[in-house]
């Protein structure tokens, strides 16, 4: 493997629902330490790719490589072990147990492990939850209360928090700040700040392009179903990227910059 060898590469991932077309012959690719997002209408395909990518649902056709190797996820947990981490759309989190658990769902800190009889190590896993969710700023009174009293951005932040501290090789997150306030969004942001310093690889889908300027790399569009171009952040504008977004713009008219090749 060389330096240059993308992190994370997809040829040709295609998924049909009947005759919905949710993703057709998707190619991308993410470089070592880069940030890049996905954008698209709704509906564009952005989440199947996503749900493809980690193991939620399985591709009709298509190759997944991390790190030059060929991966085939039959599960996100599956995913998850080989080190992508992933904050879905739709939030997939165990609404009656409490912060900890969650953070530490399917990976449970014991005290001792026998065979069966194993004892969960619940100092450990609380302190280290309230370590991680310090970086996201966000404030939860009580860490021993279920999720279900909790709002839509707190549970957020707990979601992302676990992404973000077990993310080994790749952290993926899917409209992270849509439900969030300004506050929480900024926080969110920087954490995603921290994960480039730290040089974690990462994909943020959003339909905020001031977020998504502020943060990433490149940029890949997303649209009917389709990847139609990415462009390197430096080299575009917002209305380039909304006009590729609404077809206003077509990708083959624009210069082809052999970094931003569409
Ligand atoms: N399980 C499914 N069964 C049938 N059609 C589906 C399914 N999942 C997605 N689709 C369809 O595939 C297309 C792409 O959906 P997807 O959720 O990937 O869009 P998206 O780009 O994430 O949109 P948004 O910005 O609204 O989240 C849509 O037309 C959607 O209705
Ligand atoms: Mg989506």
């Amino acid at each position: 493997m060389s330096a240059s060898t993308p992190v994370l590469q997809i040829k040709g991932l295609t998924r049909h629902y009947g005759g919905v077309k949710a993703l057709t012959d998707a190619n991308f690719e993410l470089l070592p330490g880069e940030h890049a997002a996905i954008v698209g209408d709704n509906g564009a395909g952005k989440s199947t790719f996503v749900r493809l990518l980690t193991g939620v649902e399985q591709p009709g056709a298509g190759v997944i490589e991390l790190d030059g190797h060929a991966v085939h996820f039959n599960s996100p947990l599956d995913a998850r072990e080989h080190g992508m981490e992933t904050v879905y759309q739709t939030l997939a989190l165990a609404e009656d147990l409490d912060v900890p658990a969650n953070i530490f769902l399917g990976r449970e800190i014991t005290r001792f492990n026998l065979g069966l009889l194993s004892v969960l190590n619940h100092a450990a896993m609380r302190r280290q939850s309230t370590e991680m969710l310090a970086t996201t700023g966000v404030k939860i009174q009580d860490m021993s209360a279920s999720l279900r009293g909790m709002s839509g951005g707190q549970r957020q932040c707990v979601a992302i928090a676990r992404a973000a501290g077990f993310a080994k090789k790749l952290i993926i997150l899917d409209e992270p700040t849509a439900a969030l306030g300004v506050q929480e969004t900024a926080r969110v942001e920087d954490i995603i700040k921290g994960l480039k310093q730290r040089g974690v690889p990462l994909i943020i889908i959003s339909h905020n392009l001031r977020q998504v300027f502020d943060l990433v790399d490149r940029i890949w569009v997303f649209r009917q179903g389709r990847i139609i171009c990415n462009r390197r952040t430096a080299d575009t504008t917002p209305q380039e990227i909304v006009g590729l977004i609404t077809g206003a713009i077509d990708p083959a008219s624009l210069p082809q910059a052999e970094e931003s090749l569409c």
